[in-house]
């Protein structure tokens, strides 16, 4: 049967608590993005209310059942990474020109760049806000993890230098922009559910490497994917000129089969049918089978981090989350 929370869940009370925290977690975020002004209301509101799949909250709070606490601080933290990762979208369509998100029109093409990126800082100040009900141990892992997330966005801006290996660079990236945060909802779950350090430690580093799984998953659907399935437009990574697995890999291909593949993959694809040829090479192309096995090797790294946990519904489902991140690609 399948869970709401889209993970098997196999344990009647651990399904019921998770699905409790995530109807909380809506309500709570909805009041905390309001603002006295109307419309910054509205503009927070609006991909909040587009949808999302809420996997950074319901990370947090499968975290936190490693601990024996489970208060408002749990549910505090699952909106403030929640919130982070919202004001990011915003900005991140602004960079990468993108039109759809959420399966709803970006803030960017609804309004323009500016209102997108003021509204990105509104929710990030609101998510700070709420970060200082955590204490100052919270508030430094959140501007690590932003400053980490930044840095990631920026290094993607520039490309690897003239010294970076390509797929290094991409590595880094992407555990800057998108493993930062997501370790951080394992973290904070795991501390503000009492877990001891070690169980911390192991479950930051579970979901650093959960979260360069779902990025390269992410990448893979990318091309892989069509809108009704993503809510967003395909093709968007290789339309800005974005490497990514896939693409990283094709590249390094010598064979003579490929040299269309990588002629095309060389520049961004503004052209419509360039891009399209590119997107149905790609589709077919050995490299995505390379890089869904690269996924799930990490993935596996991932559970292996759950050995820290005893045996039981809380170690299952976290092995499942991770699963569920590999799998959404393949
Ligand atoms: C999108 O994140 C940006 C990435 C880090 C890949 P999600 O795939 O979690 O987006 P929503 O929240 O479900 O819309
Ligand atoms: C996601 O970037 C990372 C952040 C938002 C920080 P992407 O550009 O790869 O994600 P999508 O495909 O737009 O969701
Ligand atoms: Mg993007
Ligand atoms: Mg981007």
């Amino acid at each position: 049967m399948s869970s709401p929370l889209a993970l098997p869940i196999l344990d009647a009370d651990l399904e019921a608590r998770l699905l409790a925290r995530m109807v909380d977690v809506e309500d709570a975020m909805l009041d905390h993005v309001e603002s006295e002004a109307p419309f910054v209301t509205k503009a927070a509101r609006h991909l909040m209310e587009a949808g999302g799949k809420r996997f950074r909250p319901l990370l947090c709070f499968l975290a936190a059942e490693a601990g024996p606490v489970g208060g408002d601080q749990v549910l505090t933290a699952a909106c403030v990474v929640e919130l982070t990762h919202l004001a990011s979208l915003y900005h991140d369509d602004v960079m990468d020109e993108a039109a759809l998100r959420r399966g709803a029109e970006s803030a960017n093409a609804r309004w323009d760049n500016h209102v997108a990126i003021l509204t990105g800082d509104f929710l990030f100040a609101k998510s700070s806000e709420l970060t200082a009900d955590l204490g100052p141990d919270a508030v430094r892992i959140q501007a690590q993890t932003f400053s980490r997330l930044v840095e990631g966005q920026i290094l993607e801006t520039l490309g690897p230098g003239p010294e970076d290996d390509a797929l290094d660079h991409y590595l880094r990236v992407i555990s800057g922009k998108t493993g930062s945060l997501i370790a951080t909802s394992a973290r904070y779950g795991a501390m503000f559910g009492g877990a001891p350090d070690e169980v911390v430690a192991a479950m930051t580093e579970y979901g650093e490497k959960v979260g360069v799984a779902f990025q390269l998953s992410d990448d893979i659907l990318d091309i892989a994917s069509d809108t009704e399935e993503s809510g967003k437009t395909p093709g968007t990574d290789l339309r800005e000129g974005v490497p990514t697995l896939p693409t990283l890999i094709a590249l390094r291909s010598t064979d003579p089969a490929d040299a269309r593949l990588r002629q095309l993959l060389s520049a961004p694809l503004i052209d419509d049918d360039l891009h399209a040829e590119a997107l149905a090479l790609l589709r077919v192309h050995p490299a995505m089978t390379a890089a869904r096995d690269y996924v799930s090797a990490e993935a596996t790294q991932a559970k292996a981090l759950l050995e820290v946990l005893p045996v039981g519904p809380v170690r299952t489902a976290l092995e499942a989350f991770a699963d569920l991140v590999a799998d959404r690609s393949a």
